[in-house]
């Protein structure tokens, strides 16, 4: 054990170490390589009603001309200001009127959208219209061009999801816009998103060697007949991935998207993970527990499940559907993934 005159000496010895640009090891080591992650943030619950009374300022206040995306970003105050929903995610929802269009742009960060309020929009992504039916995922993966266009006659609402922390953080944001004007952009079909329409068939001579799916669309009808017939998993839930039909791998390399049918009265089995999850609910009311927190929550609500959380669910007065994002395949590739069931 240090004596306070070894003590004295060794805190001279840091400082001149630190003047010098060296840190010792030794009296920082548990601070940089803790036991286990401690997550930034504490769970945290978004109600639609709080988000859903700023859409009509957003609308009539913000012209889309003027703005890249009109989307309201869930912000976790525990980030001290920073625009982050959770760690390496954010989530957001995009309010579009009748004729608004989103102009084209590519970026090097992966996200989606889900279709809480959409029909009548459509995403184009790569030359490929992609229509928004309720429940619809669409994805928009690494500098893949899309641009987004409501030619309904009523206000449109999605939400939204990226990893845009997580590219801020590696500083490897590359963002390209596309041509405002250009008209022939919308002027599409569902193209080659036909190649990969058809569950468990796939062209044979479709060379596909990009890391994220070759598919955009998945359709919220096909993943809730899913659902329905799954068995529960050993945490209760019935789970849906949503995979690359190349290579039956998540989605996209950095994000990483489920939907979960959670049964009517049941708590399910605390699960934990060392990636980060935000989930929308879907359909349905009920209850979850995460870490220290316990919220109720009902439909278009979204919450956090920061890392290394345990979290369980419980669906009340019916079934409860949650569509999920996460950045689990970036821990898969990183082999940095754990779960826990209790
Ligand atoms: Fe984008």
């Amino acid at each position: 054990m240090a004596t306070p005159a070894t003590a004295a000496k060794d805190s001279d010895f840091v400082a001149q170490l630190e003047a010098a640009n060296l840190h010792p090891l030794w009296d920082r080591f548990r601070k940089l390589t803790p036991v286990k992650p401690q997550a930034k943030d504490p769970p945290f619950l978004w109600r639609w009603k709080d988000i859903e009374r700023f859409t009509g300022r957003a609308v009539s206040e913000v012209p889309i001309d003027d703005v890249e995306r009109r989307a309201l970003i869930l912000v976790n105050p525990a980030f001290g200001g920073e625009t982050v929903t959770t760690n390496n995610l954010i989530a957001a929802f995009t309010v579009l009127d009748p004729g608004d269009r989103a102009r084209p742009h590519r970026h090097t960060f992966a996200a989606i959208r889900f279709a809480t309020k959409a029909d009548g929009a459509a995403t184009i992504v790569n030359g490929r219209r992609c229509e928004m039916k309720s429940g619809d995922l669409i994805l928009t993966p690494p500098m893949c061009w899309h641009g987004h266009i409501n030619e309904s006659d009523h206000r449109i609402i999605w939400f939204d999801a990226a990893n845009i922390p997580l590219l801020r953080t590696l500083d490897a944001n590359f963002f390209e816009p596309g041509d405002a004007k250009a008209n022939d952009f919308w002027q599409v079909d569902d193209g080659d998103e036909k190649l990969w329409g058809e569950a468990g068939l796939v062209g044979a001579d479709i060379d596909h060697a990009r890391a994220h799916s070759p598919k955009y669309r998945y359709s919220g009808e096909a993943t809730r007949r899913l659902l329905s017939s799954l068995p529960a998993g050993p945490d209760g839930a019935r789970t849906v991935r949503y995979t690359n039909p190349a290579t039956g791998g998540a989605v996209m390399p950095a994000l990483d998207c489920y939907a979960a049918r959670l049964p009517d009265g049941q708590t399910t089995r605390p699960k934990r993970t060392t990636c980060n999850m935000i989930c929308l609910v879907v359909s349905g009311q009920g209850r979850s527990t995460v870490g220290e927190h316990s919220f109720d929550w009902s439909q278009n609500d979204v919450f956090s499940i920061p890392h290394w959380n345990f979290a369980s669910h419980q669906a009340k007065g019916g079934d409860a559907d949650l569509f999920i994002v996460s950045d689990r395949s970036a821990f898969e590739r990183l082999d940095l993934l754990r779960e826990e069931l209790q």
